[in-house]
């Protein structure tokens, strides 16, 4: 340019040469010789959160349990501080958000009583960090993420800049140290942790907390697990003295259960190996809208539609005149595809006003109207014949191999099944 544009001088500028970098080079490891190390897993002691992070806590990894305020999330982390803590383990936590006196009260409340539970009240991201490698504890639990600060970064705690900053700082530290870190997160409106997805990319594991306010179940999802599956859920109710561990969750999803109307069906989720019951619901009812209402939860909406599809494509079923809501009751989201059965025979009994009794579905429903088995056929045969669901309909084995023939099976008497014309092309 020939002149400086800060100054805007012309002499000021002189030649220098690129200097040598001075890092070094650093070992590259043939990858057989790279040794697995997250066998060291440290068991937290309470047998639905071990589950969901397969199998306990890893040295150096980073949890987010995320979820909405009052969700129970201090309360969860207290419990496992204290169910960890003893031996040789020692918990730290560092309380950004409540008084130490607020957290002493909950950790009475809850009955903790071992010493080698360690409080520190602190919003400062490198007092934490202070604290930490003093005390070096076999798990640092950091309330919340949001509500610590750096002090030379700008802004207030909770700023993407602020959450971005400490979390690294706190990431690098427990890396550093071999320290697992619990880092809590509140939701924002828009459903993230703290910021669209920063802090879930830059983490090990998020967990995300979720609760049926009304009946006081809680549900633990893993999102995602650097160090085992994802999409496990753990089952918990709050009570007088913390969350209990629900150890058979088929029952409290199915004990409002009432077979005896239309639109329900009964599918055998997978949760990793185990099979767990869920109910699924549809309500079809006439629309008075020139756009019907699809309102979807717990599964994914375009799946609804593509059921709604294929249901009217090969079954003669119409619904584009209807309202139609699914719901998977329980608070659990449904992600395989292998829930598509119970969906459509849900909706159809809905539309015919037909109840299907007892009756577990499980199958893939394809575009063409056909069905496709899918994976633990036998596991959750078990499940339901194990809760005493009599009635099942897969594709497995010698099940039917499309959609009309699985609505014949459900037992559903469809007034159109003899007539149309367009049922030739489909069957
Ligand atoms: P909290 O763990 O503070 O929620 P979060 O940290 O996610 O904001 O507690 C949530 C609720 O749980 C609170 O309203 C009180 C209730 N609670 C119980 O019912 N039983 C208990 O033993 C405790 C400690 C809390
Ligand atoms: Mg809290």
């Amino acid at each position: 340019m020939g002149f400086c544009p800060r100054c805007n001088s012309s002499e000021g500028l002189e030649v220098v040469s690129k200097s040598e970098s001075k890092v070094a080079a650093p070992r590259a490891v043939p990858l057989p010789e790279v040794r697995e190390s997250v066998t060291d897993r440290v068991p937290v002691g309470m047998g639905e959160i071990d589950r969901v992070l397969g199998g306990g806590l890893v040295p150096g990894g980073v949890v987010l349990v995320g979820g909405e305020p009052g969700v129970g999330k201090s309360t969860l982390l207290t419990q496992v501080a204290g169910a960890m803590s003893g031996g040789s383990h020692t918990v730290l936590i560092a309380t950004a958000e409540e008084s130490a006196e607020q957290v002493g009260l909950r950790a009475q409340r809850l009955g903790i009583t071992s010493h080698d539970v360690l409080l520190i009240a602190e919003d400062d991201v490198d007092a934490v960090i202070a604290s930490a490698t003093e005390v070096n504890p076999t798990l640092l639990i950091v309330d919340s993420i949001q509500t610590v600060a750096a002090t030379e970064v700008g802004g207030a705690p909770g700023s993407v800049a602020q959450v971005r900053e400490c979390s690294a700082r706190l990431i690098r530290f427990a890396k550093d140290r071999g320290i697992a870190t619990v880092l809590v997160g509140h939701v924002t409106k828009d459903g993230g942790i703290a910021g669209p997805k920063l802090l879930e990319h830059m983490v090990d594991v998020v967990l995300y907390m979720e609760g049926e306010t009304d009946r006081g179940f809680r549900t633990l999802h893993s999102l995602k697990n650097r160090f085992g599956a994802t999409h496990l859920v753990g089952l918990f109710e709050m009570a007088e003295e913390g969350l209990a561990e629900v150890p058979d969750p088929s029952a409290v999803f199915l004990a409002d259960w009432q077979g005896s109307v239309p639109g329900t069906v009964i599918y055998p989720a997978m949760q990793g190996k185990r099979s767990v019951l869920v109910e699924i619901q549809a309500l079809v009812s006439q629309s008075g809208l020139p756009q019907p209402r699809r309102s979807v939860r717990g599964i994914e909406t375009a799946r609804v539609h593509q059921i709604l599809a294929v249901l009217d494509r090969h079954a003669d079923l119409r619904f584009s005149d209807r309202d139609v809501y699914v719901n998977v009751v329980g608070g659990i989201r449904l992600t395989e595809p292998a829930a598509d059965l119970a969906v459509a025979l849900a909706l159809a009994s809905s539309l015919v006003n037909q109840p299907l009794g007892a009756l577990a579905a499980w199958g893939e429903v394809g575009l063409t109207g056909e069905l496709r088995a899918v994976p633990h056929d036998k596991r959750r045969r078990e499940e339901a014949a194990r809760l005493g669901v009599q009635g099942i309909v897969s594709p497995a084995n010698d099940g039917p191999s499309r959609i009309r023939g699985a609505l014949g099976q459900s037992g559903l008497v469809l007034a159109n099944a003899e007539a149309p014309l367009s049922s030739r092309f489909s069957e």
